[in-house]
């Protein structure tokens, strides 16, 4: 307990040294934090690196429909190769928190009404994998990736619905990290279970938790070489796509992602640049409205090549990346507590920041990336909103769409 109070005063944080008593599971939490690294955190908050300092270029990419028949087939035929002999494999980033749509349980475990039927989004994916087992002749590993917040829900979910028939030792899951908020005035909040409220710190924290949890070790076991990582929320991603791995082959590239374009200026999508010669994605909520609005003189956007979450790795690439500290975006948002009297305070006006780093910063420590350019109707109908732009609405219509043209 002693140690606890001492880290509390120390940073500045005694306000929560009353709610220590009869609390092994507060103290627990502070002696697990880095107290540097959250404190070093806020006080960045004020001191941003500016984008405006860089030299941002447009990225090149491969254009799918430019692609000829023959140049299609040959690109294909090394990707499938690599799925046949069993080395790609496909992780779920299903951590976040989709408070966006309003659902209470994990995002996968959200249901459309489909063509085929009302499916869940993991019930989606798997339908795709199994897909793949009878076209390929193999059954591709899957891993999930979930927070610590929603494990136990997604794991018995699959468990009860019996992985909706894909053998159960093919889906690992592992668990992403969290890091606590910090309020305006730099101090930990309390939740309404007495301890340090965190939250997910963004799917940044995959290539971290890959290597913690084992699963580049399980990777390396079963000789997996490429990864597909996606969402859990685009129901129409293609995460087994031979076409985007014989193109990173062929190109020489161990990163890999597919792009659409954006569907106006303000679309919350990141979009690919190269910033200092280096690939990299600007997210929209850091998107300057010059660079958001540029076109070339065709009318074209500039930086209109929007990030699907559809990523492909070559473990060589996870390996590099696994320990390198990812630098962590900071979002300013509402955040329930209790204050030092023990009352629920819900404030009216965001007092507290979130610190979440993005999966594409990564991108920055590689020379080169190959980015395939697909179309939006075929590939990215996400749900994010409960009604709109993006909501079960759109996506099952895009979704059913799909389907027909390709199943009639
Ligand atoms: C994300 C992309 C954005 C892209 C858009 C397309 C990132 C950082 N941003 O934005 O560039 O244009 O999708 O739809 O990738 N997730 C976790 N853990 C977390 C946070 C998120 O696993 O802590 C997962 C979610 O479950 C989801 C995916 O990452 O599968 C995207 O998360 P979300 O917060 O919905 O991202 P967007 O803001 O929509």
């Amino acid at each position: 307990m002693l140690v606890a109070e001492e880290l509390l005063k120390r940073y500045k944080q005694e306000h929560i040294i009353k709610f220590l008593e009869n609390n092994p599971k507060l103290e627990e939490q502070i002696l697990s934090f880095d107290f540097d690294t959250i404190i070093n955190l806020y006080n960045s908050v004020k001191n941003r690196k500016n984008l405006e300092a860089s030299i941002i270029e447009h990225m090149p990419y491969t254009n799918k429909e430019k692609l000829s028949e023959k140049e299609t087939k040959e690109l294909e035929d090394i990707g499938e190769k690599i799925i046949k002999q069993n080395k790609y494999a496909v992780i779920t980033m299903a951590g976040g928190q989709g408070t966006r749509l309003g659902h209470t349980g994990p995002k996968g475990t959200y249901k459309i009404n489909t063509v085929n039927g009302p499916k869940y989004l993991f019930e989606i994916i798997i339908d795709e994998l199994k897909k793949a087992q009878e076209k390929y002749g193999t059954t591709i590993m899957w891993y999930i990736m979930t927070s610590k917040e929603n494990n136990d829900e997604t794991e018995n979910f699959l468990k009860i619905h019996n992985f909706f028939g894909y053998p159960s030792d093919k889906v690992k899951f592992f668990k992403q990290g969290e890091m606590p908020l910090i309020s305006d005035d730099g101090k930990l909040l309390i939740n309404e279970h007495k301890i340090i409220k965190e939250a997910s710190d963004g799917n940044g924290s995959i290539y971290a938790s890959l290597d913690r949890d084992g699963i580049l070790e399980d990777m390396r076991k079963r000789e997996i070489e490429w990864i597909f990582i996606g969402g859990v929320d685009n129901v129409l991603l293609k995460f087994i796509d031979p076409l985007l791995t014989g193109l990173t082959i062929e190109e020489g590239n161990i990163i890999a992602s597919k792009s659409i374009i954006k569907r106006d200026a303000y679309e919350k999508v990141g979009v690919f640049c190269k910033v200092n010669g280096r690939p990299k994605v600007i997210e929209y909520t850091e998107t300057p409205k010059d660079l958001a609005e540029e076109v070339d003189e065709n009318g074209d956007f500039v930086y209109g090549d929007t990030n699907i979450i559809s990523h492909l790795f070559n473990i060589k690439a996870l390996e590099k990346i696994a320990n390198k500290n990812m630098p962590y975006h900071v979002a300013h948002k509402k955040a329930e507590y209790l204050d030092e009297s023990g009352n629920l305070i819900k404030p009216d006006t965001p007092n507290a920041y979130k610190f979440e780093s993005f999966i594409f910063d990564a991108f920055e420590e590689f020379e080169d990336m190959t980015l395939l350019r697909v179309k939006r109707e075929n590939e990215f109908a996400p749900i994010k909103n409960k009604e709109g732009n993006d909501s079960p609405e759109t996506a099952t219509k895009l979704y059913n769409n799909f389907m027909k043209r390709n199943l009639i």
